[in-house]
């Protein structure tokens, strides 16, 4: 029998209050990969307890000396690159290079928050007295609750935790249910590094779990990426609190624009790689392709041929370009989607769908496999189809006519604005698009997915806050204080405010 996998609290591996297990599951065999321990509301309250407890020894340690943890882990993620591109792969299932891009993500943004602590931090800002000297200065919040996703099983935490870490907050962490082996996988290499106790914990299990740090009052920062259902909701519980802050990255229902002037080579290259990588699994893939209709049919003619022949099949095999969904609740989930796009009346163009018996690789019957799922439909209809996040392979082409307003008016209207692009060789459509798309990752002639971890991350509208990625995690996990310092023995006020103190007798 293989051992339960237990949660990391206070530098200890434990087992927790409850007696319940859960199982992880690869997505493209059906196979158990690994036994959890499902985390109760008594082991997170355990586990901030000990990040609280940790908390003031570890903002007393300079950035420089907290770095030099991370960068144990950037090493161990950088060494063992093919063996955790694997791991992922199996858990998650996506196909294996994107299986090594997440580590070698993950490890990006571990060498930007542990570089980033030899870097300045804060302004020196300008007084109008002359004898003042004033700065911004950053003070940790206390303990960060990290709940991740489970689409990049080992970058996005690493999104959330290694700047949080470097910043001089605690940490409590849910990995997503889905993918526990990476979350595993990840406590050990903080264990390894002799983090001190109760600095990094981790807590498996489910939304009940990650519920009991949103609620946890001694929790001063939730980060949260994931569905905008969950995130919504964390965002407003903890809205209410004062002082206690919620960063939350959601999904999106993404468009690309494809202008009359685009390189249709770049368009349909741009596109297959936006709707299809990780099966559609990333909160920025593009359910919408906005397209011009002097470029339509061929556009249509050359995505249609990809979308038909698009290599789904054993992630592990770098021949396949789409692993299977992540779980059996998502196939039906997104097969709903399709069967409500046909009742919606759109013109469905391929439909894969249910893919045939001999496009299963042998082994993987019980893989949760779903195909490419295309279909034109009324730009300027409200149809549920073509507005509400899916999160897999199904896209609309939606057709239109006219100028670059145009096409940016279907492209913003959707309550989300997470990812987009724009294909065109006019710069003034491209420089019309950048300006008025509504959202937080924009690109010119490039697919909508694939961002760096030095660029900010996030939405805006319903996909989010704009926080979750480097530097601006920072903002999430800090408090600034402006700090004055008068340098003379005489007091100046500013705005010409008088200094005099003035009594009766004068
Ligand atoms: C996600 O969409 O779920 O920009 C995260 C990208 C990756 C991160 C995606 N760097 O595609």
């Amino acid at each position: 029998m293989s051992p339960e996998y237990q949660h990391y609290v206070e530098g200890e591996w434990v087992d927790g209050d409850g007696t319940e297990t859960f199982d992880s599951e690869n997505p493209a065999t059906g196979e158990t990969l690994g036994t959890f321990r499902r985390g109760t509301e008594a082991d997170v309250e355990r586990a901030v307890a000990a990040a609280e407890d940790a908390a003031e020894a570890w903002r007393g340690l300079s950035y420089i000396d907290r770095a030099e943890y991370l960068w144990e882990i950037y090493h161990e993620l950088r060494d063992r690159h093919e063996e955790l591109g694997e791991i992922v792969t199996k858990e998650c299932g996506k196909e294996i290079s994107e299986g090594k891009a997440d580590v070698t993500e993950a490890w990006h943004m571990v060498e930007w928050a542990a570089g980033d602590a030899r870097h300045p931090h804060g302004d020196v800002v300008p007084s109008e007295i002359p004898a003042k000297d004033a700065y911004m200065r950053r003070k940790p919040r206390g303990v960060v609750g990290c709940i991740t996703p489970w689409n990049f099983p080992v970058a996005i935490p690493f999104w959330h935790m290694a700047v949080s870490l470097v910043e001089g907050n605690t940490v409590v962490w849910k990995p997503a249910e889905q993918t526990p082996w990476c979350g595993q996988v990840i406590a050990e290499m903080f264990d390894d590094t002799g983090i001190p106790d109760g600095v990094f914990n981790m807590v498996q299990g489910f939304g009940d779990a990650g519920n009991a740090i949103v609620e946890d009052d001694r929790v001063d920062t939730v980060l949260f990426t994931g569905s905008a259902e969950v995130g919504q909701q964390i965002a407003s519980k903890v809205g209410g609190e004062p002082g206690k802050l919620a960063a939350c990255e959601m999904g999106g229902k993404n468009g690309i624009v494809i202008t009359e002037n685009a390189d249709l080579d770049v368009a349909v290259h741009s596109a297959v790689m936006s709707s299809f990588k990780t099966t559609g699994q990333r909160c920025v893939s593009s359910e919408r392709l906005i397209v011009h209709t002097d470029v339509y049919d061929e556009f249509k003619r050359r995505f249609v041929e990809v979308a038909e022949s698009v290599a789904v099949g054993d992630p592990l095999d770098p021949d396949t370009f789409m692993g299977p969904l992540i779980e059996a609740d998502h196939v039906e989930k997104v097969t709903g989607y399709n069967d409500l796009a046909r009742r919606e009346d759109v013109n469905v163009l391929v439909d894969r769908t249910e893919l045939d018996d001999d496009e299963i690789p042998d082994g993987h019957e019980d893989g949760h496999w779903v195909g490419p799922f295309v279909y034109e439909a009324d730009a300027h209809a409200p149809l549920r189809c073509t507005h509400e996040e899916v999160f897999g392979p199904h896209v609309a082409l939606l057709e239109y006519d006219g100028d670059i307003e145009e096409a940016v008016g279907i492209h913003n209207d959707t309550d989300y604005g997470l990812a987009g692009a724009v294909i065109s060789e006019d710069y003034r459509q491209i420089n019309h698009y950048r300006d008025n798309a509504e959202v937080g990752l924009a690109y010119g002639n490039l697919p909508c997915i694939g961002a760096e971890v030095q660029l900010p991350f996030g939405g805006v509208k319903k996909s989010g806050n704009g926080y979750p990625s480097a530097r601006e995690v920072i903002e999430a996990v800090t408090e600034r204080t402006a700090w004055t310092l008068n340098n003379s023995k005489e007091i100046e006020m500013a705005q010409g405010l008088s200094a005099d103190i003035k009594t009766g007798e004068d």
